[in-house]
C-alpha cells in the first residue's frame, strides 16, 4: 500500500531503469512539481542529474537562497544558478500588457534554459514535473486557464536539434501525494507546503512597467505583508489540508498609480500597493480574507516607514469570482 517511501523506492527504480549511465538535466523553478521530480532524479542518479535554477529577478525575496539551501546544502544536489535578471528586465523593458510579459517571459525562459543546456554539452534526458492532474487537464483543451497555468516552466518549444527524452517522475501522483513525497525525500516543508506562485512571477504583480526599482520596492513590500502574516499565523501552513481558515495565497501587488501623501510636512506622491489575501480551496473560487484590523494597519505602517517610494497602502475586497485571485 501507498506510502512516501513506497513510491520513492518504485520510482528510484523507474527512473535508474530509463537512465541508465546517462546524464538527466532539470529545470527547478523553486514550485513543488519541478523540485520533487528533480529531488527524486537525483536520489536516483546522484550527480548525474544536474537541476538549473534560474533567477529570473522576478522572484519573491529570499526564494533563490531557499532553493540553493534546499538543493546544494540539504540535498548536495549538482545545481547550477543562472542570473539572468539584466537578461529578463532588458525583454521586459516597456511592456505594460499582461499577456504581453507572460510571453516575453515564457520565450525568454526558453531562450536562457537552451544557452545553458547547450554549455553543458549533450545530455540525452529532460525532467519534468507533471503532475497527473497535468496529464489530465491537458486532454481537456477548453480549459484555458489550466494551460495558461502550466505554459511557463513546461520547457516546451526547444529547438528541434535540442531534443530530450522526458523523465516524468510524477505522472501518476497528485499534489498532495507529491508534497509528502518531497517530504520525505528531506526538502523544506516551506518549499514542499508553499502557497501557489505563477511561472511569471513578480512580474504580474507590478502592474505597468517593469524596472529594478519597482521591483525591489513590490518585493520589500511583499516580505513585509508575509512576514507579518505569518508571525500572526495566519498562514494556512500545509496547503489544502483542511478546512482552515487561514491565508490560502497572500501577497502584494504594486500599482501603476502614484497618490497624493504627506510625511512630516512633506507632500509626496509616490505609489500605491495592494494587498491581497485569500481562503480557498481549489483557487478556482476565492474569498477575501478577512484578516484583523490591527496586522493591516501594522502592515500599512511597516510598508510606508519602511520602503522608499511607497505612501499608500490598500487592501483588495473582492471575492472570486467576479474578480481574480492575481491582478493580471
Ligand atoms: P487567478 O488569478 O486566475 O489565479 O484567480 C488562480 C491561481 O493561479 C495562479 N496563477 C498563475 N500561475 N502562471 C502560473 O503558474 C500564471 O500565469 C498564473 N496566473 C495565475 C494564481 O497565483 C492563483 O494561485
Amino acid at each position: 500500500d501507498w506510502t512516501p517511501e513506497s513510491i520513492i523506492t518504485q520510482a528510484v527504480e523507474r527512473i535508474r531503469a530509463q537512465v541508465g549511465h546517462e546524464r538527466a538535466l532539470a529545470a527547478v523553478s523553486g514550485g513543488v512539481d519541478s523540485s520533487v521530480a528533480a529531488a527524486l532524479v537525483q536520489r536516483a542518479i546522484g550527480d548525474r542529474l544536474i537541476a538549473v535554477f534560474v533567477d529570473t529577478g522576478l522572484l519573491r525575496q529570499g526564494e533563490r537562497e531557499q532553493v540553493e539551501a534546499a538543493f546544494r546544502h540539504t540535498l548536495g544536489a549538482n545545481l547550477i544558478v543562472v542570473d539572468a535578471a539584466e537578461t529578463f528586465l532588458k525583454a521586459l523593458k516597456g511592456i505594460t500588457d499582461p499577456e504581453e510579459k507572460r510571453r516575453i517571459i515564457g520565450e525568454t525562459f526558453i531562450r536562457v534554459f537552451e544557452q545553458e543546456a547547450r554549455r553543458l554539452g549533450t545530455i540525452r534526458f529532460l525532467v519534468q514535473g507533471t503532475i497527473y492532474p497535468d496529464v489530465v487537464e491537458s486532454r481537456a483543451p477548453d480549459r484555458a486557464h489550466a494551460q495558461r497555468i502550466k505554459t511557463h516552466h513546461n520547457v516546451g518549444g526547444l529547438p528541434p536539434d535540442l531534443s530530450f527524452e522526458l523523465v516524468e517522475p510524477l505522472r501518476y501522483l497528485f499534489k498532495d501525494e507529491v508534497r509528502r513525497v518531497g517530504e520525505a525525500l528531506g526538502l523544506p516543508p516551506a518549499l514542499v507546503w508553499r502557497q501557489p506562485f505563477p511561472g511569471p512571477g513578480l512580474a504580474v504583480r507590478c502592474l505597468g512597467e517593469i524596472t529594478a526599482e519597482r521591483l525591489s520596492r513590490l518585493r520589500a513590500a511583499d516580505a513585509i505583508f508575509t512576514t507579518e502574516l505569518e508571525r500572526a499565523g495566519l498562514l494556512q501552513q500545509r496547503l489544502g489540508e483542511d478546512e482552515s481558515a487561514a491565508v490560502a495565497q497572500a501577497f502584494a501587488v504594486l500599482l501603476p498609480v502614484q497618490s497624493v501623501g504627506v510625511m512630516g510636512d512633506q507632500r509626496t506622491y509616490q505609489d500605491v500597493v495592494a494587498l491581497r489575501a485569500v481562503t480557498t480551496q481549489d483557487f478556482m473560487t476565492a474569498h477575501w480574507a478577512r484578516l484583523p484590523a490591527d496586522l493591516l494597519e501594522r502592515v500599512a505602517n511597516r510598508i510606508v516607514n519602511e520602503v522608499d517610494g511607497i505612501n499608500r497602502v490598500v487592501y483588495d475586497i473582492t471575492s472570486k469570482p467576479p474578480a481574480t485571485i492575481e491582478w493580471e
